[in-house]
């Protein structure tokens, strides 16, 4: 199969490719490099399989790339490129938050319409929710996203049920709900709090830690896109969640352990767009992809950890 991923050189987007590869198939990566954060991280992922004679990679914005020349001879789209991230989403910046998140998902769409492409998986977010009335959360609730973020996911992700309904386009949304694993961008909570642990600097703790999150382990997210792209009921939206729903302050406990460091934590109020609780029910993602995550949060910790350590700069190594 030929697969396009956009937002290859992302942190989820790399681990797809790799598996893709791994699995004999050929793929087409797009990245713009967005300056979420830092370019040479995006780059150290690229560089994984920038050499690889199935891997072709085309730098750009979607919005402005000649997608039917990207999109020639592609099979299935796995789209994960948006502008992540909750509280940096308000202000001047939402601007791009639409381009990025919207505008780029309906080009392509478009484009994948008058194409081969007989899948097109669409990476979306438990933020689509907002602070639910009803837990574990299920995908026939109704959507109140609770930051600019959400609000662009959710439109992405109802342009991608609109160009099913009204076009007969096989598109497919995953629900991710908070992914961690090596490689993790560098703003998110697991992350910045495994770093610190091998730092020795202090963590900001946003709230009372009390708030929960259903931590998904990188490797389960890719099994969910890879059993979407294959079998994902046309016009269907699956939670993607890990089961190992914790609170903010037991995964700092949980790191503690792992990193045998005890973190100096510096509590902050709590943020605009964050949510209190999420927690996915997957029973669709069960009965129709025969999805069922398989690393405990422990293990998964563990693994972000070895990476962590073992890509220091030699300066921030431990002795
Ligand atoms: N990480 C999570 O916990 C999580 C949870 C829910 C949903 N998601 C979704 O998963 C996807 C991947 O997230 P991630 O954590 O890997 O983020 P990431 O920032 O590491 O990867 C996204 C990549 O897309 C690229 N990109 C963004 N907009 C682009 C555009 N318009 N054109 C070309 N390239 C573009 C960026 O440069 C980046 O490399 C996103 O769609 C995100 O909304 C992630």
């Amino acid at each position: 199969m030929r697969y396009l991923v956009t937002g290859a050189a992302g942190f989820i987007g790399s681990h797809l490719v790799e598996r893709l590869l791994a699995e004999g198939h050929s793929v087409v990566g797009i990245d713009g490099f967005v300056d979420n954060y830092e370019r040479e991280l995006k780059e150290s992922h690229l560089a994984l399989y920038a050499k690889h004679p199935q891997f072709e990679f085309v730098e750009d914005f979607i919005e402005r790339l000649d997608l039917n020349a990207v999109l020639d001879g592609v099979e299935r789209v796995v789209h994960l490129a948006a502008l992540p991230g909750v509280r940096s989403s308000w202000g001047s910046s939402f601007e791009d938050y639409a381009s990025h998140n919207v505008y780029a998902t309906q080009r392509l769409l478009e484009s994948a319409l008058h194409s081969g492409v007989t899948r097109f998986v669409y990476a979306s977010s438990s933020s689509v929710y907002g602070d639910a009335a009803d837990l574990p959360m299920r995908e026939d609730a109704r959507e109140r996203p609770h930051s600019p973020y959400g609000v662009t996911k959710l439109a992405a992700e109802h342009l991608a049920r609109l160009y099913h309904r009204n076009y007969g386009l096989a598109t497919v949304s995953l629900r991710f709900f908070t992914v961690y694993g090596p490689r993790q961008r560098p703003d998110m909570a697991t992350q910045r709090f495994l770093t610190a642990a091998r730092d020795g600097t202090p963590i900001m703790l946003f709230g009372d830690g009390e708030q929960t999150r259903d931590f998904t382990f990188v490797a389960d997210t890719v099994e969910a896109m890879v059993r979407a792209a294959e079998r994902g009921h046309e016009g269907a939206v699956y939670n993607v969640g890990g089961g190992s729903t914790v609170t903010v302050n037991q995964l700092i406990e949980a790191i503690e352990e792992v990193s045998g460091s005890r973190l100096q934590v510096d509590r902050q109020g709590a943020q605009r767009g964050d949510v209190r609780d999420t927690c996915a029910d997957t029973t669709r993602a069960r009965a129709d992809l025969d999805f069922a995550p398989t690393t405990p949060l422990r293990e998964g910790l563990e693994r972000q950890w070895q990476h962590i350590l073992a890509s220091a700069k030699p300066d921030t190594q431990k002795t």
